[in-house]
Formats: C-alpha cells, sequence, structure tokens
C-alpha cells in the first residue's frame, strides 16, 4: 500500500487573517452560512477529539504483539491531526461559536462514550462502515463551505483523505477476514448494518445537529444506504458468500431485510421531499 501523504496542519491555515477574540467576540455573521453546516463541522470536529476512546476501544480487541497495535498507532497519530487542523480553521474563520464548541467538548471528553464492538470481527465491520461514513461526512461539508473559503474545502479535503485510506485499510482487512471465517464475518456484517450508529453520540443536542445534518444533505439515511452500505457490502460480495453456517444464512437474510427497510425509507423520504417541493411550486 502506499505511504500516507504527509502534510502539515499549520501549513493549511491563512493565520493573518484571524481576529482575537477578546477584541472581537463571535458572531454568526462573522461566517453566514446555514445551520446544518455548522452542525456538520461542530460534530465531526467534535468527533476527532474524542480520539483517545477510539484508540482505547480499538487496543482492547488487540492483545500484546498484536499487528493491529502498530496499525492503531499509525491511525492515531493521523486522526490526532484532524481535529488540530480543524480547530485551527474554525478559530482563524469563526465557521462556529469556539464557546459552544469548548463546552462540547468538555461534556462529550467528560464521558468518554464510543462504540465498543464486542468481537473483533465486530470492530473490523463496524470501522469500515465508519470511516466510510466519516469520508462521506467531510468529503460533502466541505462541498457545503461557502465558495471563498478554500482554506476550509482544502481542510476539509485532506482529513476526508485520509479517512479515505483508513476505510480503504479496513475495508481490505474485512475482505481478507471473510475469506478465512466468512460465518463469523456475514454475522458481524449484519449485526453493524442493524446497529449502526455515527460515532458521536456522547455530544450534546447529538440528534438535533444530527436532524439538521440530514436536513442539510449532508449525512443522513440516504447517504448511508448509497455512500456506505451499498459500496461496502458490493465489495464484501455479501450476496454471492458460499460455505455459510446455518447461524450465517440467518444473518445473511436479515441483512437483506434490513438493506430493504433502509431502501424503502429512503424512497418513502425522497417521495415526500417531491412531494413537498411541488406543493411549494404550485
Ligand atoms: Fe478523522
Ligand atoms: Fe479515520
Amino acid at each position: 500500500m502506499e505511504a500516507p501523504r504527509l502534510w502539515y496542519p499549520h501549513e493549511q491555515i491563512d493565520w493573518g487573517s484571524g481576529e482575537d477574540f477578546g477584541t472581537h467576540p463571535w458572531n454568526a455573521l462573522d461566517y453566514p452560512v446555514a445551520e446544518g453546516v455548522r452542525s456538520s463541522i461542530y460534530v465531526n470536529l467534535l468527533t476527532e477529539d474524542n480520539l483517545p476512546y477510539y484508540t482505547n476501544s480499538i487496543l482492547s480487541h488487540a492483545p500484546k504483539g498484536h499487528p493491529i497495535r502498530d496499525w492503531n498507532y499509525q491511525w492515531t497519530m493521523e486522526e490526532n491531526r484532524h481535529a488540530m487542523v480543524m480547530r485551527d480553521w474554525v478559530h482563524i474563520t469563526r465557521c462556529i461559536d469556539p464557546v459552544l464548541l469548548e463546552d462540547g467538548r468538555r461534556v462529550q471528553m467528560s464521558r468518554g462514550e464510543v462504540p465498543e464492538p464486542d468481537t473483533f470481527a465486530d470492530l473490523i465491520c463496524y470501522v469500515s462502515f465508519q470511516e466510510r461514513a466519516t469520508q462521506i461526512a467531510h468529503r460533502n461539508t466541505g462541498a457545503h463551505l461557502p465558495k471563498d473559503d478554500k482554506m476550509g474545502r482544502n481542510v476539509l479535503a485532506l482529513v476526508a483523505g485520509d479517512e479515505t485510506k483508513h476505510y480503504l485499510f479496513y475495508r481490505d482487512l474485512a475482505l481478507a477476514a471473510f475469506a478465512i471465517d466468512p460465518s463469523t464475518m456475514m454475522i458481524a456484517t449484519a449485526k453493524q448494518v442493524t446497529d449502526f450508529a455515527m460515532p458521536g453520540t456522547g455530544i450534546p443536542s447529538f440528534t438535533r445537529h444530527a436532524v439538521r445534518i440530514a436536513r442539510e444533505g449532508i449525512y443522513g439515511l440516504p447517504q448511508f444506504l448509497k455512500d456506505v452500505v451499498t459500496p461496502v457490502l458490493d465489495l464484501w460480495d455479501v450476496g454471492h458468500i458460499e460455505g455459510l453456517s446455518k447461524e450465517a444464512e440467518c444473518a445473511r437474510a436479515e441483512l437483506d431485510i434490513e438493506v430493504a427497510k433502509i431502501s424503502n425509507t429512503v424512497e418513502r423520504m425522497a417521495q415526500k421531499a417531491a412531494a413537498t417541493a411541488g406543493a411549494a411550486l404550485s
């Protein structure tokens, strides 16, 4: 695998454009943008801040000498720069309220709440979906930033680029695990798709922010289905895996039902949105 491209957080920031918060307190008009975009920046940055607990969760599945520990250290190093560069950009551009952000960070980190998959198979399935979801969330947030915020677009593109590499690693690790123990992996996949929640549930008012982010079209159930679940399940070719145990065959059937359920909900949401838009035009 190609070595990750080295980039420096401090080089991405236009430091001269910042102002002191003492002489110029934060105001929403400093960076006019839709509430859903602000919510997305807030949730995505706080999720990156919560890194120590994710590191801990992964290490809990890796005994001393296990190769996943080496990966975990590299991953932790890369994730850490996401929070650094995003916070610098946030403070320089004033795109979100720094008091709200710090209050949220204190609450979230005091809780230490992160998903804790039960087994190693659950873990690699969960992180495959989660890294892909995070990549999509950062990418789509970047696309919703004001056109003149080139710094923000660049920062989020770099972060999304790292998430892409993380996703590819976990996705391929899971694919290799399917070749070794397809039944265990199928059971884990069905469970993780059914129970999937974005990281960030410890963030204050997470549900309110998640609704705003979805309404803005940045990340919600349609993106989860189209950009996360579908490409991952297609790559693992879950529909054609042979030699499954009885229990794993049941899990695959449950997975099919779950994906169909999500598809139906997404379709109903699209129909409702189209009807609302039609009513507004008539
Ligand atoms: Fe990250
Ligand atoms: Fe990541």
